[in-house]
């Protein structure tokens, strides 16, 4: 019996590794995305790690009465839901686009759920609904919510919102918010990772697009934080630890047999520092990385990092993979690229 998982956004960065996480644990991934936010190349190296080419529906998830087509073919045991759009800075330049794209995506989703009557259901989200922690930096998920700092951080707070209503009117059904920390690396295989489109946002793409000679240096954005050594600290956890909480999460709602709704933070519990970053990139690549010091950047949060005790007493699920591991393999996928 085909255990069909629709994986909404499978060919984005995250959304790709946990189509080959939920393939190698037993479960047959059924890959829905519009490709304008991610690269064919995806494709290439799914069938590379897979051994054989995955299910593809180019489908927008806007798009309810085509995405409905795939409830009609498939018997979903559940649903991840990836397709958004998350950039911090362009959601503050782009508000009605992200409000529009993220949150109809989510309520088409929602609706043929319910519609289809598929149990499981894991939503994206992420550390961003905390905002700066007023005290402890560690945050658990029970810390409380703040108000977030952008509209994309909104996006991810309203949405959890929808699905908390939802799931009053619907609580028959098994939904789970994994949020995120900072999802780092890339596969071991080098073959699928991060594809920023154009000028990275994030750190790390950025740091081994320096050393590779696609950006000329790195600015550390800020050294005058009240940090241990001045820079800001984040809960960097490798891409493929985050892609197999997925298949944790889900195999966790299989399980039960009554409705719920949990919040799990997704990181490795430990912070590391913009600076210790560029340190670690150096020590395990031993490639120069050409950086300065320059001014803040707005809306960053000084230092967060995650309790994890929930994720290990609900899911049984633990980061494993290192700092060390996710810059080894984010350095070998920037050099795969390179020759494309
Ligand atoms: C990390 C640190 C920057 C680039 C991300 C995602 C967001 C959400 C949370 C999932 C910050 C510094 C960065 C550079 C730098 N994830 N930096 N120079 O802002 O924590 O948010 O994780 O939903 O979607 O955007 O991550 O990688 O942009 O920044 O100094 O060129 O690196 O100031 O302190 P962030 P980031």
């Amino acid at each position: 019996m085909n255990r069909y998982v629709l994986v909404t956004g499978g060919a984005g960065y995250i959304g790709s590794h946990t189509v080959v996480a939920l393939h190698q644990q037993g479960f047959v991934p059924v890959l829905v995305d519009d490709f304008r936010n991610a690269n064919a190349i995806v494709l290439d190296g799914l069938e590379f790690i897979l051994g054989q080419q995955p299910i593809v529906h180019r489908i927008d998830v806007c798009d309810k009465i085509a995405l409905s087509t795939l409830f009609e073919q498939y018997a979903f045991d559940g649903v991840i839901h990836f397709a958004a759009y998350k950039a911090v800075g362009e959601s503050v330049e782009q508000p009605l686009a992200y409000y529009h794209n993220n949150l109809v995506c989510l309520i088409n989703v929602l609706s043929l759920l319910e519609q289809y009557q598929v149990p499981n259901f894991v939503f994206s989200s992420s550390c961003t609904v905390y905002g700066e922690p007023k005290g402890a930096k560690e945050v658990s998920e029970q810390t409380p919510k703040q108000l977030p700092e952008s509209p994309y951080g909104y996006t991810k707070w309203m949405g959890e919102q929808i699905i908390a209503d939802f799931y009053k009117s619907a609580s028959h059904l098994k939904l789970m918010n994994l949020r995120y920390f900072n999802p780092v690396g890339a596969h071991p295989s080098a073959r699928i990772g991060e594809f920023p489109i154009g000028k990275p946002n994030n750190l790390l793409p950025f740091v081994t697009q320096t050393a590779i000679g696609k950006q000329a240096k790195l600015t550390v954005f800020g050294n005058d934080y009240p940090t241990r050594d001045g820079s800001c600290i984040r809960d960097y956890i490798h891409v493929v630890d985050l892609a197999e909480a997925h298949v944790a999460a889900l195999t966790f709602l299989a399980d039960q047999k009554e409705g719920l709704l949990e919040a799990v933070n997704i990181g490795t519990g430990r912070g590391t520092s913009v600076l210790e970053i560029v340190e670690a990139f150096e020590r395990s690549t031993n490639q120069s990385l050409p950086f300065e010091i320059g001014p803040r950047r707005a809306g960053d949060v000084i230092e967060i990092y995650a309790n994890v005790q929930k994720g290990q007493d609900l899911l049984g699920w633990k980061a494993r993979l290192s700092i060390e591991d996710a810059i080894r393999d984010a350095w070998a996928w920037e050099q795969f690229l390179a020759t494309l």
